[in-house]
């Protein structure tokens, strides 16, 4: 293939420039540093007369995959070209409203909101919650048993399998899976067991309900250990929006197998087109064994104040509350006040319907941009992820690779390469699956759309500089 500059919306190309360069070179350090620490466990290591690593570190960090070199760290925009437009990780160009982020300067303004909450949640923010979510529960929630907030979602799953798992019990995980599960089930002793959604390739417009579970497969994949099972819906970063149907031969098998249910579903207020977000707990019979994990990160673009909430019957709430209270005591406290009145106030602003419209103006931004350069795609029906089909993206043979995107998935040379030549970074998908499903995620770069829209204008004006490699 020949080497071409690319067009003008791009200084120039990242072909073996001088940054690319440089890249590499901290790459190579990176990985040197990795290996020094792999051998170092187990053996006291002596570097520059300092002498590190004396104790070795518990197995179950390489175990959950947690000292792995992660895609964060690849794709992280240190790595990667300045100018870089960032699509890759999941988080916002933008702050949450000004309304919500004055509720925490007001209660940074007094003394409590300064000092411990109860570690089941602030009142104000439980009775929000009650409020808010109890119809779509089509029950009244109970403040004190039913509702737990959490450090994000991601603290509160930790904590319902801290609560649940014992040694070697069985997880079902849904490929691709949003990856903070696999360290969560293994460093409580489950044995996370994987269950690969399957795309069909064969449509050339597809959206993300083409993506299905077999559910034979499914089916084979449970036995008398399995006893949880990790639901995502709106699914990340298939963008699935799980139909009733689906999810009702899930409780079909929960009832069967009798499992927890970890409904997550911090993406449920990001559904497009109409389609309909049905909650597990909401189905006939599954109330009794659900646990619905939701995210104000999510909800009020506020990723990094780390509040969630966990909703479920009294059996599921009452053992979590006791590992969070193990685990971080209590929320944030400010931001469990701004959250509640983002709560408090979102139905009267019509907040979660403007913002669902802003995401769907800003879905059609990236699509209508890979629909221009040909490129299939699976179009969302909730969330902000897009998965762009690189299977047919060629790059040419001499461009140069980092080690760390060597030995994985062809996506992470897509990846790379993507943000080196066209200056747009995305996630590669086969690392949210098992070493034996890979084949299935590696053609698949995630692009997150929770951007504002001139940003993603820009990106995709650049993206059309693909059109050179497929
Ligand atoms: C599917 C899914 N679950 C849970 C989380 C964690 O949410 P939080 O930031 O509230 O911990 C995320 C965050 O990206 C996610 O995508």
């Amino acid at each position: 293939m020949k080497l071409t500059r690319l067009a003008s919306t791009r200084p120039a190309s990242r072909l073996l420039t001088p940054q690319t360069i440089s890249s590499l070179r901290t790459y190579h350090h990176s990985r040197r540093l990795m290996a020094v620490n792999g051998q170092a466990n187990g053996a006291a290591h002596k570097a520059g007369g300092v002498r590190t690593n004396l104790v070795p570190f518990a197995n179950r960090l390489k175990e959950g995959r947690a000292l792995a070199q992660d895609v964060w760290s690849i794709f992280n925009a240190a790595n990667l070209p300045t100018d870089c437009i960032n699509l890759g990780q999941g988080y916002m160009n933008f702050s949450p409203p000004q309304w919500i982020k004055d509720a925490a300067g007001e209660a940074m303004a007094t003394v409590v909101g300064n000092h411990y909450s109860h570690p089941k949640g602030r009142p104000r923010l439980r009775e929000a919650i009650k409020n808010y979510f109890s119809p779509t529960f089509g029950r009244e929630l109970d403040v004190e048993t039913e509702i737990l907030v959490t450090s994000g979602a991601n603290e509160g799953q930790y904590s319902v399998l801290t609560a649940f798992l014992e040694d070697g019990d069985e997880v079902i995980m849904f490929e691709p899976f949003f990856d903070q599960y696999l360290p969560s089930v293994v460093f409580n002793g489950g044995k996370p067991v994987y269950v690969p959604l399957h795309p069909d390739r064969s449509k050339s417009k597809p959206t993300s309900d083409d993506w299905k579970i077999d559910f034979e497969e499914l089916r084979r994949a449970m036995n008398s250990r399995t006893k949880i099972i990790m639901l995502n819906t709106p699914h990340n970063p298939v963008g699935k929006v799980f139909t009733r149907e689906e999810l009702e031969k899930i409780a079909a098998l929960a009832e069967e197998f009798n499992l927890i249910v970890m409904s997550d579903e911090v993406y449920d207020s990001l559904v497009f087109d109409g389609k309909e977000h049905v909650r597990f707990a909401m189905l006939p019979g599954m109330w009794d064994r659900t646990v619905t994990v939701q995210s104000a990160g999510k909800m009020f673009a506020a990723t990094g104040w780390r509040i969630g909430w966990l909703i479920g019957p009294a059996w599921i709430i009452h053992p979590t509350l006791a590992a969070t209270t193990r685990i971080v005591f209590c929320s944030n406290s400010p931001m469990q006040e701004a959250v509640a009145a983002g709560l408090e106030e979102a139905s009267k602003r019509q907040f979660i319907e403007i913002q669902c419209s802003e995401y769907a103006e800003r879905r059609k931004i990236i699509s209508e941009g890979f629909d221009k350069l040909g490129m299939r795609y699976t179009l969302p029906e909730g969330t902000y992820f897009l998965l762009l089909d690189i299977s047919n993206l060629k790059w040419p043979d001499n461009f140069p690779f980092p080690p760390s995107v060597e030995g994985r998935g062809r996506d992470f040379k897509a990846c790379w390469f993507i943000a080196m030549e066209i200056g747009v970074s995305s996630i590669p998908v086969s690392e949210f699956y098992c070493e034996e499903h890979v084949s299935i995620g590696e053609n698949y770069a995630r692009f997150a759309f929770c951007k504002d829209t001139d940003t993603l204008r820009r990106a995709v004006e650049r993206l059309q500089g693909l059109s050179r490699f497929i």
